[in-house]
């Protein structure tokens, strides 16, 4: 039975996004004590400070999806060697207004798919930073840096290859066991 609500975040807006079939897998392969559940950021306006006082209903909402999991997964891109802009944005608004950060203390892990041979570690450099200074609770190791080739995941979320299936599963019962020591 699940213990813990997880909420991923997948960092591409694309419909082909190669991460959200890394997300797919990811839950597929994920331990039967977390129930995983898409925090979706896709329909949030840029933000701005100008919004605090009166925080736009699709922000709140967003915020309490994220209050509601026990712990947060990011399954990025990179982009530009960085961040993709739009995750940052979503980034920005679960973090504010000032004193009201969502993700303060949650335990959260880093994964990512990119079509180069670095498997987006420069991003998840800089997306750990950005995490770390929102207070958020990182598990360190293992690094998932996944190099996407085609037919490495299928639509179902089902992985071919023996050594990633491995490696994934790995990664999230790493994950499980994080969040039981962060929670305990
Ligand atoms: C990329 N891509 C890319 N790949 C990489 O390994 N490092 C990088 O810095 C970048 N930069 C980059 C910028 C932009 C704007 C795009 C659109 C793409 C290629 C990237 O790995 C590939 O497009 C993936 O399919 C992106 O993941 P999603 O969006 O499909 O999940």
């Amino acid at each position: 039975m699940a213990k813990f609500t997880v909420g991923y975040m997948i960092g591409s807006l694309a419909e082909e996004s190669i991460n959200r079939k890394l997300a797919g897998a990811l839950v597929k392969l994920a331990p039967s004590e977390l129930a995983m559940v898409e925090i979706s950021w896709k329909d949030l306006p840029l933000y701005s400070y100008d919004y605090d006082k009166d925080y736009p209903k699709v922000a709140v909402d967003f915020k309490d999806t994220i209050h509601g999991a026990d712990a947060i997964l990011f399954v990025s891109p990179e982009y530009n060697r960085s961040i993709p802009g739009a995750l940052k944005n979503a980034i920005d608004w679960a973090s504010r207004p000032y004193g009201k950060n969502a993700f303060d203390g949650k335990p959260a892990a880093v994964i990512g798919a990119s079509v180069g041979t670095i498997g987006t570690a420069v991003a998840q450099q800089h997306l750990k930073g950005v995490l770390g200074y929102c207070n958020m609770n990182l598990m360190q190791s293992p690094e998932g840096y996944i190099t996407m080739k085609p037919d490495l995941i299928s639509d179902d979320g089902t992985v071919t290859v023996d050594s990633t299936r491995e490696f994934l599963t790995k990664f999230m019962k790493a994950f499980a066991d994080h969040i039981v020591r962060v929670k305990a």
